[in-house]
């Protein structure tokens, strides 16, 4: 049986700073930001608040929504390219938060495309029935490694200093790549489709197929380079000070491969199941750049109301753009019963692919 989506949930991080506020400590403009990105303001936790927590609070708002309690759940899968600490990985501490009994918990390292690559095992679980209920959860917790340091409290407003010199010049040294993100955690809850729809049905629901990919030869497109096994030691103050603890982009090649990658991955799995482009009504892609959505909806010939963007208040929310986009659709009740869903995703590694899935509740068999 396939994986159907029996709930969502997210963590929406109580500080919402506008690009105006980040003009406070980088050269930056409202207008460049908006133009060059969509994002129009982001979210940030508060300090001491880890991925886990956020990845926890969302598990357990799509636990509720799916009326499915924490000792139902067989396997969690997490997703975060932004971990509470070097090791062990968050989905334990997410297990132990979310009180999810003594599921078996795996950590997925896709960064954008964590939270795809985790629906694609999530379904290889259920319907090799190895487990009847899993969470998977996209969560990211940015804040931690922006180039901002005291001068965060500049950014909240919550202080009249104004940034030194130094701190201005780190800044918009980073500006290229630090304005696109934000923190925030989406999950879902996925369930054997005959234990979430008890009904008998004409056609196929749940995840029909994924189409999963990876080049490492572009691991280098976006990276954090410092801060690991290929230095020796793995974290010493001379990394810091050449700042490779934080991520390097080269942001035009990202955005050529994302625009030509996420397209040819939905029309492939939808070739897969026999179905036609005109079929789709969602396309659920990653959040990384509105020009890049553009791009992809030009390619694959639909406009906004097929691949819909909620960049502008959240930035780049890495591995949980999609849990998070998705569950805003369904709140504004533009995921009907029998859609065609494609999610759609590049993250760096690089990974990409699409997983296509039909909503429950389509019609009845005769
Ligand atoms: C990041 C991105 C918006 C940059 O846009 P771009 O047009 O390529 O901009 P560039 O990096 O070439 O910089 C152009 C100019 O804008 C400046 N600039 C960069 N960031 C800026 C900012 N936040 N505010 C103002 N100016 C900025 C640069 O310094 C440069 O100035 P210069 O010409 O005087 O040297 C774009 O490359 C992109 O979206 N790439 C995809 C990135 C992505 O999605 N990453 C996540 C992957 S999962």
């Amino acid at each position: 049986m396939p994986a159907v989506i029996a709930g969502t949930g997210v963590a929406a991080p109580p500080n919402v700073v506008t690009n105006d506020d980040l003009t406070r400590i980088m050269d930056t403009t409202d207008e460049w930001i908006r133009s060059r990105t969509g994002v129009a303001s982001r979210r940030f936790v508060d300090p001491g608040t880890a991925t886990s927590d956020l990845a926890a609070e969302a598990a357990r708002a799509a636990l509720a929504d799916a009326g499915v309690s924490g000792d139902e759940v067989d396997m969690l899968v997490c997703a975060t390219m932004t971990p509470d600490r070097h090791n062990p990985g968050i989905a334990g501490s997410v297990q132990h938060k979310a009180g999810l009994g003594d599921a078996a918990t795996f950590d997925l390292r896709q960064q954008c495309a964590g939270f795809l690559f985790g629906l694609d095992l999530a379904d290889m679980l259920i319907s090799t029935g190895r487990a009847g209920t899993v969470v998977v959860v996209g969560a990211e917790v940015h804040a931690g490694y922006l180039p901002w340091g005291d001068a965060w409290q500049i950014v909240l407003g919550s202080t009249d200093r104004a940034p030194t010199a130094g701190e201005r010049a780190l800044a918009t040294h980073h500006r290229s790549w630090s304005v696109l993100f934000g923190d925030g955690a989406g999950a879902a809850v996925l369930r054997e489709q005959a234990a979430a729809t008890p009904r008998s049905l004409a056609s196929p629901e749940g995840i029909l197929n994924s189409v999963l990919r990876t080049d490492g030869a572009h691991a280098d497109l976006i990276e954090v380079p410092g801060l690991g096994s290929q230095q020796r030691p793995y974290a010493d103050a001379a990394q810091i000070t050449a700042g490779l603890h934080h991520p390097a982009m080269n942001g035009a090649s990202l955005y050529r491969l994302a625009v030509e990658t996420m397209p040819a991955a939905v029309c492939e799995a939808l070739e897969a199941a026999g179905c036609e482009l005109d079929e789709l009504d969602l396309v659920v892609a990653h959040q990384a750049n509105d020009r890049i959505l553009d791009g992809a909806r030009r390619r694959l010939g639909v406009d906004a109301s097929v691949m819909p963007s909620n960049i502008e208040h959240w930035g780049n929310t890495t591995a949980a753009t999609l849990p998070i986009l998705y569950h805003e659709l369904r709140q504004q009740g533009r995921v009907a019963a029998g859609s065609l869903v494609a999610f759609t995703s590049f993250g760096a590694g690089a990974h990409w692919g699409a997983v296509l899935y039909r909503e429950p509740g389509g019609t009845e068999a005769a």
